[in-house]
């Protein structure tokens, strides 16, 4: 229990942090990789780069100091991450090194406005805020160990199969090399994949929604090669599955997380947003309800660039057809020869961007519960869109294909439509 006395000082630090979150935790990254430089394994150096992590992290913190006095408020967020650190294998002991060089980042940046009462007061909440963290991953670790076919750490898992969708996403199916169990997963979940690629120093983890339906006896991950476009690198490890690792190939991963997924006491109306690779997720959930059978009412629309780009489209075309409740929109920014003719498939496109005039007369804006996954700009305009409709953040469910954004601030550039 932190006093009244710590509590005001805590929350007397919140308009600081508001202003030098991001360079506190920037400033934390380089101690806390001078000091542990084999942390580099665990953490993603392009997240780092573009400076996502550095953002999620200072949005965390000072979430946390916000409702340090009722951290229940929080705890959907902090749910969130503990999936995430548990997927990549985050340890309790790990905590007091990110403490203490949280606090000596603030002290850096800070400088005299740091008061030792300060600096003593962020050591107790973080205490406290650290307890709440390893408690939620402890019960995380022991579900995914003592489920059944479930796992601790990581797996090996055979390439099954490796199959194109389009030019540049591919499709991995994966079975256990053991030959044993697979746990059944929550659609929407996600697995990671850790590498180790010949000539680098350190090991790369990463993130790949599962996306078929539960109950397989593969798990399917859905990859899209990211080409490195306006002079950035191109991206590692999906580059690396795409061209290196073959058919008969071994992967480690760790047991399927996520809090992104279908509430299943929740009959209504569901509707699915996706661009880009963000269909991934959108996939599992659609094969899941196919396959439960139920009369719940489904909008799924996806957009990409055009109908050569479109992963999956046969597949949903048979889900379409196959008379549940679903009602399908693609939103194709380039109608391009690729695109088969027909009046059916005319009918069921969006030509050009979404725009929120569009989405209020496809899908319910009330009495839904709605879930988006995409490019952040697309997911940002998906977002502010639904919650003009007055839709409740209780039942928006959205996933970052990266560390979490901030989906409130507003985006000067054209954005519904980009594609992932
Ligand atoms: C929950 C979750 C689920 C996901 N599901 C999927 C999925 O189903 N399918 C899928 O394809 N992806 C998915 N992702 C994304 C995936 O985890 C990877 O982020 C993605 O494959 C890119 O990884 P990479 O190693 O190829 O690229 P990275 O090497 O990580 O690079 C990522 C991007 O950063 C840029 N970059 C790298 N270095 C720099 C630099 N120095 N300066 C500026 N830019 C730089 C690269 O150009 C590239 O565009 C998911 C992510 C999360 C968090
Ligand atoms: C209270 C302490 C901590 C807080 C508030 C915190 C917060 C966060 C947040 C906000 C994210 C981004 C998650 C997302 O948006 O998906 C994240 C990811 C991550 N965290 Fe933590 N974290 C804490 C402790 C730790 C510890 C102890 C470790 C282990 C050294 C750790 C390692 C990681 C890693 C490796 C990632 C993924 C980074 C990436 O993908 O770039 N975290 N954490």
């Amino acid at each position: 229990m932190l006093s009244p006395n710590t509590i005001a000082i805590i929350k007397s630090t919140v308009p600081v942090l508001e202003v030098h979150g991001t360079a506190i935790t920037r400033r934390f990254y380089q101690r806390l990789f001078e000091a542990y430089p084999e942390l580099l394994n665990l953490f993603n150096q392009a997240n780092q780069k573009q400076e996502r992590q550095q953002a999620a992290l200072a949005n965390a913190v000072y979430a946390a100091a916000l409702h340090i006095d009722k951290l229940e408020t929080i705890l959907p967020t902090v749910r969130h991450i503990a999936h995430k650190h548990r997927s990549l294998g985050v340890t309790a002991d790990q905590y007091a090194v990110v403490g203490e060089n949280l606090l000596a980042a603030m002290s850096d940046v800070l400088g005299e406005a740091a008061t030792e009462e300060i600096l003593q007061a962020w050591a107790e909440a973080y205490g406290i805020i650290a307890g709440v963290f390893i408690e939620v991953e402890a019960e995380l670790y022991r579900q995914a160990e003592e489920v059944e076919g479930g796992w601790a750490g990581h797996r090996e898992f055979k390439v099954e199969r490796k199959i194109s969708e389009s030019e540049q996403v591919t499709s991995f199916y994966l079975t256990p090399s053991d030959g044993g169990q697979l746990p059944v997963f929550l659609p929407g979940q996600y697995i990671s994949i850790k590498l180790s690629i010949p000539g680098e120093k350190h090991t790369h983890i990463r993130q790949y929604s599962l996306s078929d339906a539960p109950g397989k006896p593969y798990y399917r991950i859905t990859v899209k090669r990211e080409d490195g476009i306006s002079g950035n690198p191109a991206g590692k490890v999906s580059n690396y599955l795409h061209r290196d690792v073959k058919e008969g190939d071994t992967l480690l991963l760790s047991a399927p997380a996520g809090s992104f997924t279908l509430k299943a006491e929740d009959s209504r109306p569901i509707v699915l947003i996706s661009n880009g690779i963000g269909l991934t997720p959108m996939l599992s959930m659609l094969e899941a309800l196919a396959g439960e059978g139920r009369d719940r009412e489904v909008f799924f629309i996806h957009a990409t660039r055009c109908h050569d780009d479109h992963v999956q489209y046969d597949r949903v075309q048979e889900l379409l057809e196959g008379g549940s409740k679903l009602t399908v929109c693609w939103s194709y920014s380039e109608l391009n020869g690729g695109m088969k003719q027909s009046h059916a498939l005319q009918k069921q496109i969006k030509p050009g961007r979404i725009d929120s005039d569009w989405l209020r007369e496809f899908i319910p804006s009330a009495g839904a519960s709605y879930y988006f996954c995409g490019s952040v700009p697309f997911m940002r305009e998906v977002y502010q869109a639904l919650k003009a409709f007055g839709v409740s953040d209780e039942d928006i469910n959205y996933e970052f294909f990266g560390p979490a954004g901030d989906l409130t601030e507003s985006e000067a550039k054209p954005s519904v439509g980009t594609v992932t």
